[in-house]
């Protein structure tokens, strides 16, 4: 099914001047951009994007990192969207990621890796509300 999944490229990513190879990734992939913006999160805006994850040991890390810099945030549609960006990510940790993938070519640690995306198609739902209105997405 044609699906739409959220992508985020992160601050060491942008810092680096990274958007545009990474954007590359997924257009090459077939995915589509059909939303997309450069934001700058406050911590509280990263706390409330990560709040499964306030339990976790690396929560401050996580959410200090992502309000360090700017973010670019992205809506990819396509088939199966949700799976396919998480193939052209590559895994979590970049020393695990395949070759090829975004995070084995530019992550630079489990924590800046350059790179999230929605784990499934309730989350992308979910995500894709949180930064973008119905308005921005323009298929
Ligand atoms: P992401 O897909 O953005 O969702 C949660 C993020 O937590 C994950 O990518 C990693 O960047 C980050 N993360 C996971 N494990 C660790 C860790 N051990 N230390 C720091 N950050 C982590």
């Amino acid at each position: 099914a044609i699906e739409r999944t959220l992508s985020i490229i992160k601050p060491d990513a942008t810092r680096r001047n990274l958007t545009g190879k990474i954007a590359a990734k997924f257009e090459e992939a077939g995915l589509r951009i059909v939303a997309q913006k450069r934001i700058l999160l406050t911590r509280a805006q990263a706390e409330k994007f990560y709040e499964v994850h306030a339990a976790r040991p690396f929560f401050g890390e996580l959410t200090d990192f992502m309000a360090s810099g700017p973010v670019v945030v992205q809506v990819l549609e396509g088939e199966g969207a949700v799976l396919k960006n998480r193939e052209v990510m590559g895994a979590t940790n970049p020393k695990d990621a395949a070759p090829g993938t975004i995070r084995a070519e530019f992550a630079e640690s489990v924590g800046e890796n350059s790179v999230h995306g929605s784990d499934a198609p309730e989350t992308a739902a979910q995500e894709i509300a949180f930064f973008f209105s119905g308005l921005e997405l323009v298929g």
